[in-house]
């Protein structure tokens, strides 16, 4: 990623950009790792803001990256700290953008490699799937655990998932410490991105 350019915050998917590019989108419960994740895969310090109040992110916040493809920072769900009517609203918007934005080639959900199956988590991919949302799974903090312990957590989050899905989608393990994943995850992203530019123009 040699450019990155912040170009908006914005709080509904109508008045996002319309210029038809390829686009990304990251999203998990409040303190995953999104922020660190964004920051790794940019390759800069403090591009979105890692945090230890959780619920920064309230918009949609569009990143142009080469001046080729969207990075979006979508809030983290499921945050307890604010109200219930608050809560509502950002559900709202980010299941608006997912379902409406046409540009939108992949979501990435960001899930705690050390944390046992959420229901929140496991709802929110089912929700997806049910609406035809093209996602993957971006495990986080992998270096806190050791390996050993990573694979068998991440056996069983797709055991979980297998109670209702017939074929798993895409899975990285990555640790924004560490780096892990960062390559195999921005391949994944330039492959989807080059078959859309090929495939519109
Ligand atoms: P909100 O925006 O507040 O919802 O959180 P977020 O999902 O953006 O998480 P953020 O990147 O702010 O990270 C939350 C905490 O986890 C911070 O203290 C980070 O330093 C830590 N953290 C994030 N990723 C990693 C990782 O890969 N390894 C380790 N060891 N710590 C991490
Ligand atoms: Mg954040």
């Amino acid at each position: 990623m040699k450019t990155i350019e912040f170009i908006g915050s914005f709080p509904e998917y109508r008045i996002c950009p319309k210029d038809n590019k390829p686009e990304f989108a990251f999203i998990g419960r409040s303190n995953v790792g999104k922020s660190s994740l964004i920051n790794m895969l940019t390759e800069r310090k403090s591009l979105a803001r890692v945090s230890k109040t959780p619920g920064k992110t309230q918009h949609l916040n569009f990143y142009l990256i080469d001046k080729e493809w969207y990075l979006v920072d979508l809030p983290g769900y499921g945050y307890a700290q604010t109200s219930k009517k608050l809560r509502r609203a950002f559900e709202i918007m980010i299941h608006q953008y997912l379902e409406r934005r046409l540009t939108l080639q992949c979501t990435f959900v960001l899930i705690d490699i050390r944390i046992p199956p959420q229901a929140i988590d496991i709802d929110f991919i089912n929700w997806l799937g049910a609406n035809g949302i093209p996602f993957s799974i971006v495990f986080t903090k992998a270096d806190k655990n050791n390996e050993k312990t990573n694979l068998e957590n991440i056996e069983i989050f797709k055991a979980e998932m297998l109670k209702t899905w017939e074929a798993l989608p895409a899975f990285f393990i990555t640790s924004s410490e560490t780096r892990q994943g960062k390559d195999e995850l921005t391949d994944y992203i330039q492959g989807i991105k080059q078959q859309f530019i090929d495939y519109h123009s």
